[in-house]
């Protein structure tokens, strides 16, 4: 399907509601599956990624059901899966890497596979330190599909994370949940902290310091969960991104998840000269929650990003991207290289994007720049990620820009257009 949004001929406003946080749904599903009795978590996201979750776990033996946005799940507790054949992750990165650790702690015998994109991406940096700890898992050279067979006991484990990963950091954790003794996982950034907060929540004896989290082995079991789901940031992030770009817009989030580890876009927003207003802060799930406005500046500015910013803004680079073309001057990304990791290669697919439609982009080993005010408009492709179908077709509220195969934005954020064309 070909994505053309309509040039935007007045300013954005309005205040809307999202759908809940992935990141949340994800760990809401699989957690709930691990806790014993009835979950119920209402604002369930319906999208492409979290019915991969839902169908893995249904095949893996914990069926679920979502209506009305309400999931609920009965936990089976913290034992082996009873898997009824391959389950399949489909494009979900973060459904493989969680399924994967609570397998191993579970140990439990399964197979994961998951779409060709999720076959390419890189699976050695979980299954090495969960061999570490002595599960027994099997990859296809790095890659999915993995396979596990029950390990007789598994070893606490000390693990310094070689990048950020949330979606490592969590499958060590929940693969720590079932060890012999007390695990120390560590990262040199501060990527998301959802799978603390959430398991402490349910239980869980899980000590959080700054960059490193102490796991201990589950001496009772998780509680359900009860509960309704923060908007997500993430696609929040194209709506602020939009209003960014389109003058004297103003949009309003209500219920969105302010996680301090997943605020990144909120500060280079504001860094490019929007005004960000975070009202009515409460907390929720043990996540922080409020009503977030962001309204264009006069001027919209270029914007340099790197170290931690960077993990608190792993996702949203795509809507970053799209605000940067029509920022005065060039903006730059460094310590970015964990870019080439996601749904594509993100860093080569923005600029390749960003280039066809006429702008001046610079590709670098971790990163890229891009000259604000350069672009012209044109075809761009989503090559099966979601995140740049949706940053592309952003671009076309100030220049004609059209999308091929924007289907795929479905993963994340169905309705996105509509959602866009709500705020005119
Ligand atoms: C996620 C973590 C991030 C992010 C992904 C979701 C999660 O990946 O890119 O979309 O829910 O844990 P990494 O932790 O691998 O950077």
């Amino acid at each position: 399907m070909d994505l053309t949004l309509d040039i935007a001929t007045k300013p954005l406003s309005g205040t809307l509601s999202l759908a809940g946080d992935k990141s949340l749904a994800h760990r809401a599903a699989l957690f709930a599956a691990l806790a014993e009795g009835t979950s119920s978590v209402s604002n369930y996201p319906d999208s492409g990624v979290t019915r991969a979750m839902r169908r893995a776990l249904a095949t893996l033996g914990v069926p679920s059901t979502l209506e009305d946005g309400i999931l609920r799940i009965e936990g089976r507790g913290y034992k082996p899966f009873s898997p009824s054949g391959t389950a399949d992750c489909g494009n979900s990165g973060t459904t493989i890497r969680l399924l994967a650790g609570a397998i191993a702690g579970t140990r439990s015998s399964a197979i994961l596979d998951g779409s060709a994109g999720l076959r390419k991406r890189p699976m050695d940096r979980i299954a090495e330190p969960l061999a570490q700890m002595g599960a027994k898992v099997t990859t296809a050279a790095g890659c999915a599909p993995l396979a596990f067979a029950p390990a007789q006991t598994l070893a606490p484990l000390s693990y310094a994370l070689p990048v950020a990963s949330a979606q490592v950091k969590s499958c060590l954790i929940l693969a720590a949940l079932g060890a012999s003794g007390i695990s120390h996982i560590s990262e040199p950034g501060p990527s998301r902290d959802h799978t603390e907060l959430m398991l402490r929540s349910m239980g869980a004896h899980i000590v959080s310091r700054r960059l490193e989290v102490e796991v201990h082995p589950l001496s009772r079991p998780l509680a359900p969960l009860s509960g309704t789901l923060p908007g997500d940031i993430s696609s929040a992030a194209f709506l602020f991104a939009a209003a960014a770009i389109v003058p004297g817009s103003c949009v309003t989030v209500a219920n969105l998840g302010v996680n301090p580890t997943r605020t990144g876009i909120l500060d280079v927003l504001s860094a490019m000269g929007c005004t960000v207003i975070c009202a009515n802060r409460r907390k929720v799930f043990g996540e922080d929650v409020a009503d977030v406005t962001v309204s264009s500046p006069a001027t919209l500015r270029a914007v340099e990003i790197s170290g931690d910013l960077v993990v608190r803004s792993i996702d949203e680079f795509p809507a970053i991207a799209a605000a940067a073309a029509f920022a005065t001057g060039v903006t730059t990304v460094r310590d970015a290289k964990e870019l080439r990791y996601k749904e594509s290669d993100r860093i080569s697919a923005i600029c390749r994007n960003l280039a066809a439609l006429g702008a001046e982009v610079a590709e670098l080993d971790d990163g890229f720049t891009i000259a604000g005010l350069t672009i012209s408009g044109g075809t761009a492709k989503a090559g099966g990620d979601h995140r740049l179908a949706m940053s592309m077709a952003l671009t076309g509220l100030r220049v004609h820009t059209t999308v091929q195969d924007a289907e795929i934005l479905a993963e994340s954020f169905p309705g996105f257009a509509q959602t866009i064309d709500s705020l005119r």
